[in-house]
């Protein structure tokens, strides 16, 4: 999926990864983008006529149905809308581990449900779920975040069956620690969101199902290909548990 030409909708594009996705989708000749928000205001200028911010927060169904009508015309849905709540999921509050899967699981295959319909109008077109490396291994102080991803994960891989006869491609995007407000409380090495978002692009213009965008989290899932337990040993480690 060339992006050049496409019409996209993006949703937490007001910042980090999604912010830079609108950036990457416009340098390569997207036809538009809808850049969804929660709170429009909080959208920055991105200068350019081909952007129409729309208020979208992906909890509320009537935000999900007004976008379907106002976006009636994408053949990209990219989901990029997330949250993560850094706590242990079986000491930390059970209400942010309710959240993460909320955010992160259900509302995301909500939009995938409510814009089935508008996509398969089109001869061909794409959904672009951005997963996570945890949904290969759970990094305990994102317990819930991590559990959340991984149903993410597995919904993707559904959709991709289920949706292949409607001729929609669809697609995970497996970052490790990327450099955005959501990770900065990890001190680690992270790739620029803007990285991030040009190797994503570049992904689906290849065809690739299953994108690992930065070198730390495509690293980890070569520990994972290798065997799941080498990656599992070496967040262990990380934790001071190996
Ligand atoms: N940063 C990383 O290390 C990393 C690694 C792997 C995967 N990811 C994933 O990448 C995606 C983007 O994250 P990021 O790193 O760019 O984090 P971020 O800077 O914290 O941005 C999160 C975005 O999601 C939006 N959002 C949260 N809840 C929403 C809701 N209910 N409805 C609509 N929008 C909502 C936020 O909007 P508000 O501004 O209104 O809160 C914000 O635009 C997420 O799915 C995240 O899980 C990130």
């Amino acid at each position: 999926m060339d992006f050049k030409n496409q019409t996209i909708l993006i949703t937490g594009s007001n910042r980090g990864i999604g912010k830079a996705l609108v950036e990457a989708s416009l340098k390569v000749g997207a036809k538009k983008i809808y850049a969804a928000a929660r709170d429009v205001s909080s959208v920055p200028d991105f200068n350019d006529d081909r952007v129409e911010v729309i208020e979208l927060d992906i909890t509320n169904a009537n935000h999900i149905a007004k976008a379907v009508e106002l976006a009636g015309d994408i053949n990209v849905l990219l989901n990029n809308a997330g949250v993560a709540d850094f706590n242990s999921m079986l000491e930390g509050p059970m209400d942010r581990v309710q959240r993460d899967m909320d955010v992160n699981y259900f509302a995301t295959l909500a939009m995938m449900r409510a814009f089935i319909p508008v996509l398969a109008r089109n001869d061909f077109s794409a959904i672009v779920n951005i997963a996570s490396i945890a949904a290969f291994v759970n990094f305990p102080m994102l317990g819930g975040y991590s559990a959340s991803k991984a149903a993410l994960f597995s919904a993707t891989q559904a959709a991709r069956i289920e949706l292949a006869s409607k001729n929609i491609s669809v697609h995970s995007v497996n970052p490790g620690p990327i450099d955005t407000d959501m990770a900065a409380g990890m001190e680690m090495d992270k790739a620029t969101p803007e990285d991030t978002a040009k190797n994503i692009v570049e992904s689906l213009k290849d065809g690739v199902p299953d994108i690992f965008p930065d070198a730390q989290g495509a690293g980890m899932f070569e520990l994972w290909k290798d065997d799941y337990r080498k990656l599992e040993a070496a967040v262990a480690e990380m934790h001071g548990a190996g």
